[in-house]
């Protein structure tokens, strides 16, 4: 598709009045960044209310709907909220010694080709140029990884994604479609810092101190940009009869970033040649492993 194709359809797909992020001389735009920029700063976690458009909307549901039945999900898992091993060294309350459930579906992104809305809304330069200026990032680059780079979270009725922190420095997502009931988005911010783990507030939180939650009300096409480095973040279970739908987006400042063959293989049931062929470079890159 040519680049003015793609601008004209990317432009349907959002908010175009309220969200001009092709147009780097809207007022808009500029206005739309600064409000981001200090949410971040402030609390971690900034929303563009209706970002998508109804009819954005109803075609990225339509193409997530339809291959929802491709939706893998890994092996239901307790872990702690930092993804390690339990410790019996530290006293049986230790947040690292806290397992909880997490349960998790993914539709990959190999399932959606060229022609698919999400797709060309992802792969769309100017949404990676206005995420970078919402971040404060000089480049942004969306992950050359085929399976995970942009992937539909699937919270099936009675699921839920426990408390933890993100390797990644940031999130990007749009909500699709909200739980009828639960499948609430809920973050403690700034609760740690590189500095800090901050065990004992952290304690607090996974045993239901609930003083410094938030709890976010997305709405169907809103865009999340979140820092979950530093801030404990949970989806709730979701308690309704219906599936949670999710958009998850990712970037990276380098280009080229393609996930390890291990944890996609965990976390997507399946891995590419492209897997494959960075592993082999990978090895043969630190020249440690033959
Ligand atoms: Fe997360």
């Amino acid at each position: 598709m040519s680049d003015k194709n793609q601008t004209t359809f990317c432009r349907t797909l959002i908010n175009h009045q309220r969200y001009p992020i092709d147009d780097p001389k809207r007022l808009e735009r500029r206005r739309t960044i600064e409000e981001c920029r200090k949410a971040l700063a402030g609390d971690g976690c900034a929303v563009l209310n209706g970002f998508i458009s109804p009819y954005g909307l109803e075609c990225l549901l339509t193409e997530v709907e339809e291959r929802k039945p491709l939706a893998y999900f890994s092996k239901s898992k307790k872990t702690n909220i930092y993804f390690s091993s339990d410790d019996p060294a530290l006293p049986p309350d230790h947040p690292r010694r806290i397992f909880l459930e997490r349960t998790n579906g993914f539709v990959t992104s190999d399932h959606f080709d060229d022609n698919t809305a999400a797709r060309r809304l992802c792969y769309w330069p100017p949404l990676s140029r206005f995420i970078a200026d919402c971040l404060g990032k000089e480049t942004l680059y969306i992950y050359d990884d085929p399976v995970s780079n942009m992937i539909v979270n699937v919270g099936k009725p009675g699921t839920c994604f426990n408390w933890h922190f993100d390797t990644n420095e940031f999130t990007i997502t749009l909500l699709l479609k909200p739980a009828a009931s639960g499948g609430h988005f809920e973050y403690v911010p700034n609760l740690r810092s590189a500095e800090d783990e901050n065990y004992e507030t952290v304690r607090r939180v996974l045993k239901g101190d609930r003083r410094r939650v938030v709890r976010l009300d997305l709405k169907p096409g809103d865009l999340r940009l979140f820092l979950g480095r530093f801030s404990l973040h949970r989806v709730t279970q979701n308690t309704g009869d219906t599936d949670r739908l999710l958009l998850v987006m990712s970037f990276a400042e380098r280009p080229g970033m393609i996930g390890s063959q291990h944890r996609i293989q965990e976390l997507y049931g399946r891995v590419t040649d492209a897997h494959i062929e960075a592993e082999r470079d990978r090895v043969r890159n630190d020249g440690l492993m033959d």
